[in-house]
């Protein structure tokens, strides 16, 4: 209380001190109706100015030597003369809009048009407008950022802000093929002199190669962002559909037990390559491991089936992995029944009778162990991948660290253009968040030594090095990401791979031995669901690709907000740069969907575009087939045609993505779009534009508005976004993995076996003993 009112005295004696002291200053500070000597006595800022910018002494203009705030001086000093009685008066050339008055008050109040910076007056400085032709006449070129003149808030804030942590999103977002590091550069023998002397070059050079190829990574990035969201989503709904097939028919007690571990690998493996080349010597292996246990029985055979196996295929070692799960015999080699088969002595026609159904084979200890087997290998392989917090959480925090910093940046100066800027492209670069956001929610794993080490066959080295380097010259420089026997795909053709392992599946067991009869095969009930389940339908694809384009858009949008309504208003270099990446990559997924989202299904209508039709035949949806281009007699047809057309259109499409994101981002840095040109919109770069104004001022009114209506929200609103995205990635693949857990631990429970199995597989104490010497 005392303190209030010693106060509330002491305020009038302070303004009155304030005023004095502001009266005694005010009496220096030049006003309209004031005499000077010179121009330069009114405006100080104008004193020695030369002509040309001291920084083009060094460097021409045309290689970044050019100083805007110069230009601006000149602007001014251009405007100003001295009237015959020594007063300051506008000359002929006027580009200040503001009257005298206006002009030396707003300067008074430290808001000088050519460095005024935000001070809370949302009025702030005057505007100096030349024209185009102006301006490229008397300050062409552009303006290098040199932090040694204290840019540095142009490059090192969006260093810090988002380019460096984009790199480390970019690193978890799973890949074939790396740069490879050659090998001898991390010398293993450190025990002669020698050595030591190589050793310190031998690091940088790897560390300059592993430099290199993150660069290289960060623009395959940029350049398929959008197939790599779209792959990703359409992998992550079909896991959604598997695991929900499966919940669906565990409840429903469809599956077998082998059927069921089947699809769940599936799910885990589906990114790995189907059909790979053969290597020799594998045929032997999967042979040798297949059909241990053998169990014949006249009655109902195993069927050696005619179809050839890929030894080297992942899908063929699932298949053995599962067969000791099987509840029938085989149908195929290592392809076991789903239902009974009804006895085939049985010479009756139509026979119904239940003893010539087939009898489940007994779940003895050797199969009850192997099914408490395939539970672990199937939980530990989930559980082995990057956790979502870990991989993608943890950058996100940093990046919205980083990324809020600069935005609390612009709120301290609003309306300086170069933080809007700074927060236009971080906005933009949300996509690459994005993409490992959509590939942490998948549930196959990157790393396929997972697969390698639970499957434990025994491969010998992963591949002859020599030979293989010998065929393929860019592979041995792009070698795969993983040394292991299987190989994961690229992102951006994961889903597309997931629904062929789907297909996989549902071809091999299509058709089964009809239930309780004798007769002619029937499809599958289960199978056909599964397909209908994972067929993409239109409400799919618009489901996946909405996805794509909110992922892909929202940056997008919020970058290309920003730059717009950052003066020049309009469509200029930035937001130019903007809308041309976001073409590109809408190309982009227009391009992949022709590739990989795989023909329509026949139908009535139509018929020359749906399967069978005639661009089926001729190769259109399949572009991505290089085989005829290497066969001579095949080299002149439409699917050469359409292979060439597609892939000159991704390499055009990709290089765009390249050019405009880092090349535009570079430029950005650099200052090259502080060029004359880009402060007129792109509208006039084809017309004659020397008349178009151009301000030159700095924090003028239009920029804090702007500021304050799109800068700020915008930003707020990418934070945001990137946020509840991470978020429900985060929930999402909890979920997910949560489901796949519990289909998992139901793996072995009777209760979830079919009835036909059920009654036979209770174990009984005489089977166990039997069956515990193999
Ligand atoms: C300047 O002079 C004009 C008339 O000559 C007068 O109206 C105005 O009040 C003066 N302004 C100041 C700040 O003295
Ligand atoms: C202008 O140039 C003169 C002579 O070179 C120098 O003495 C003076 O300090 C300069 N003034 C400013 C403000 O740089
Ligand atoms: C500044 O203006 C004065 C008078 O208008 C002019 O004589 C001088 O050349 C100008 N200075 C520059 C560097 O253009
Ligand atoms: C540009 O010119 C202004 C005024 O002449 C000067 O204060 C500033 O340091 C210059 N900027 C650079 C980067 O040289």
């Amino acid at each position: 209380m005392r303190i209030f009112v010693q106060s509330s005295r002491l305020l009038p004696i302070l303004i009155l001190v304030l005023a004095t002291i502001t009266a005694i200053f005010a009496a220096d500070e030049p006003h309209a109706n004031d005499t000077f000597a010179s121009v330069s006595d009114a405006v100080w800022q104008l004193t020695n100015l030369t002509l040309i910018p001291d920084t083009a002494l060094h460097r021409s203009t045309s290689l970044g030597g050019q100083n805007f705030t110069h230009c601006c001086l000149l602007a001014v000093n251009a405007s100003l003369t001295l009237s015959p009685d020594g007063r300051l008066i506008k000359s002929q050339t006027d580009y200040i809009d503001a009257t005298i008055e206006e002009f030396l008050e707003a300067n008074n109040a430290d808001q000088f048009p050519c460095t005024a910076e935000w001070n809370g007056d949302p009025r702030g400085a005057p505007r100096v407008i030349v024209t185009s032709g102006w301006q490229e006449q008397t300050c062409p070129g552009w303006s290098l950022s040199d932090s040694k003149k204290g840019d540095e808030s142009e490059w090192v804030n969006p260093f810090i802000g988002f380019i460096i942590p984009c790199i480390i999103f970019v690193l978890v977002i799973p890949r074939r093929r790396k740069l490879a590091v050659w090998s001898r550069l991390f010398v293993q023998d450190l025990s002669q002199i020698i050595s030591w002397i190589v050793a310190p070059f031998a690091m940088i050079l790897s560390g300059l190669a592993v430099c290199l190829d993150t660069i290289i990574w960060l623009c395959v990035c940029f350049a398929f962002a959008g197939p790599m969201i779209l792959s990703g989503f359409y992998e992550a709904y079909l896991d959604q559909k598997v695991i929900s097939f499966l919940n669906e028919k565990t409840s429903n007690f469809r599956l077998t037990i082998d059927m069921r571990a089947r699809l769940l690998f599936v799910v885990l493996v589906g990114n790995l390559d189907l059909d790979p080349e053969v290597f020799a010597g594998d045929e032997e292996l999967t042979v040798l491991n297949h059909g241990r246990h053998a169990d014949d029985n006249p009655r109902w055979p195993n069927y050696p089936g005619t179809q050839t196996r890929n030894p080297s295929s992942p899908w063929t070692h699932i298949q053995n992995l599962v067969s000791p799960l099987r509840s029938y015999r085989d149908c195929a080699l290592g392809t076991p029944r789903q239902w009974p088969l009804h006895d085939v002595t049985c010479t009756v026609p139509s026979c119904t009778k239940l003893r010539c159904k087939e009898i489940p084979l007994q779940r003895n200890h050797f199969v009850r162990s192997e099914i408490g087997r395939t539970k672990t290998r199937l939980r530990t392989m989930l559980a082995t991948q990057l956790s979502f917090g870990s991989s993608v959480g943890a950058p996100v925090v940093f990046f919205l660290g980083a990324f809020s910093y600069t935005l609390v940046t612009t709120l301290g100066s609003l309306g300086d253009e170069d933080t809007s800027l700074d927060l236009a492209f971080g906005t933009w670069f949300m996509v690459i968040p994005h993409i490992s956001v959509v590939a942490g929610l998948l549930l196959a794993g990157n790393n396929p030594n997972t697969l390698e080490g639970v499957m434990a066959l025994e491969f010998g080295e992963v591949e002859e090095k020599e030979t293989f380097k010998k065929k393929h010259f860019l592979g041995s420089i792009f070698e795969l990401a993983y040394e292991s026997r299987y190989r994961p795909k690229w992102l951006w053709e994961r889903g597309r791979s997931k629904q062929d392992w789907i297909d996989r599946v549902i071809s091999t067991y299509r058709f089964r031995a009809p239930s309780g009869r004798r007769g002619d095969m029937v499809v599958d009930e289960d199978m056909e669901a599964l397909r209908v389940a994972t067929t993409m339908t239109i409400t799919s694809w618009t489901i996946v690709l909405g996805m794509t384009t909110l992922l892909m858009g929202v940056p997008f949008i919020l970058a290309f907000l920003v730059s717009f309504y950052t003066p020049q208003v309009g469509i200029a270099c930035r937001s130019l740069t903007f809308l041309v990446y976001a073409i590109i990559q809408t190309s982009q997924i227009v391009l992949w969907m022709w590739a990989y989202s795989g023909p329509p299904q026949p139908g009535k209508w139509f018929k020359f575009f749906r399967k069978d039709g005639y661009l089926y035949r001729s190769g259109f949806y399949n572009p991505t087939d290089v085989k005829s281009l290497w066969q001579k007699g095949k080299f002149w047809s439409l699917k050469s045609l359409w292979a060439i057309i597609w892939y000159n259109l991704a390499a055009i499409f990709g290089l765009g993505g390249v050019i405009t994101s880092i090349g535009g981002t570079m430029m950005q840095l650099m200052g090259v779009y502080s060029t004359p040109k880009c402060s007129v919109n792109a509208e006039y770069w084809t017309k004659p534009h020397s008349q178009v104004p151009v301000v030159l001022s700095k924090n003028y009114a239009l920029e804090i508005a702007d500021a304050k209506k799109y800068w700020v929200p915008s930003a707020i609103t990418a934070i945001l976004f990137l946020a509840l995205v991470t978020f429900c990635g985060w929930w999402y693949q909890r979920r997910l993995r949560g489901m796949f857990r519990n289909l998992v631990s139901e793996l072995g429970s009777e209760r979830t076996d079919r009835e036909d199995i059920r009654a036979i597989v209770t174990p009984s104490r005489d089977g166990d003993e039997e069956s515990i010497k193999p």
